[in-house]
């Protein structure tokens, strides 16, 4: 084989690749309905405790399967630090961040959010297990940053 027979097999190669990856995302996006927690809205971080929803966080049923919980991250807590949800429930997640940066993610889920000062985060997903599910500030945010977590109970 001569060498512009190799170039042309690896260009083929990179093409399948990509729409290999292409196929995959639009895939994941499509039909499994997978997206990025979205950019929900603006609230200003000072007034959360009169600005619904945040002057009430926790856990609401807003529908017969559904609910949604309210959370707000800060130096160094997330409010409520313990949530109870049902298994199999539709849950909407809106969050931000009263000060800094912080993370939000639940462990063994693909919860996994920025809380954003003056912005909201909002994601859903579905217990399908029974259990306590650790969250975690995963975005570095200052002296008190490793002892910022709660928890997720599914029941
Ligand atoms: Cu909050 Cu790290």
């Amino acid at each position: 084989m001569n060498i512009e027979t190799f170039e042309k097999a690896f260009l083929a190669l990179g093409g399948v690749l990509l729409g290999a990856c292409l196929a995959a995302l639009l895939f994941a996006s499509v039909v499994m309905g997978i997206q990025l927690p979205g950019r929900a809205g603006e609230v200003d971080p000072e007034q959360l405790a009169t600005t619904p929803p945040f002057d009430q966080p926790g856990v609401r049923q807003v529908d017969a399967n559904k609910y949604e919980i309210v959370v707000i991250g800060r130096a160094f807590n997330f409010e409520p630090e313990e949530i109870r949800v049902p298994v199999g429930a539709d849950l909407t997640f809106i969050a931000t961040s009263q000060d800094v940066l912080h993370g939000f993610n639940i462990e063994k889920t693909r919860v996994n959010m920025m809380l954003i000062p003056g912005q909201i985060s909002r994601t859903v997903y579905t217990f399908d297990e029974p259990g306590e599910y650790l969250i975690i500030c995963h975005e570095y945010c200052g002296v008190g940053h490793h002892t910022m977590g709660g928890k997720v109970i599914v029941e």
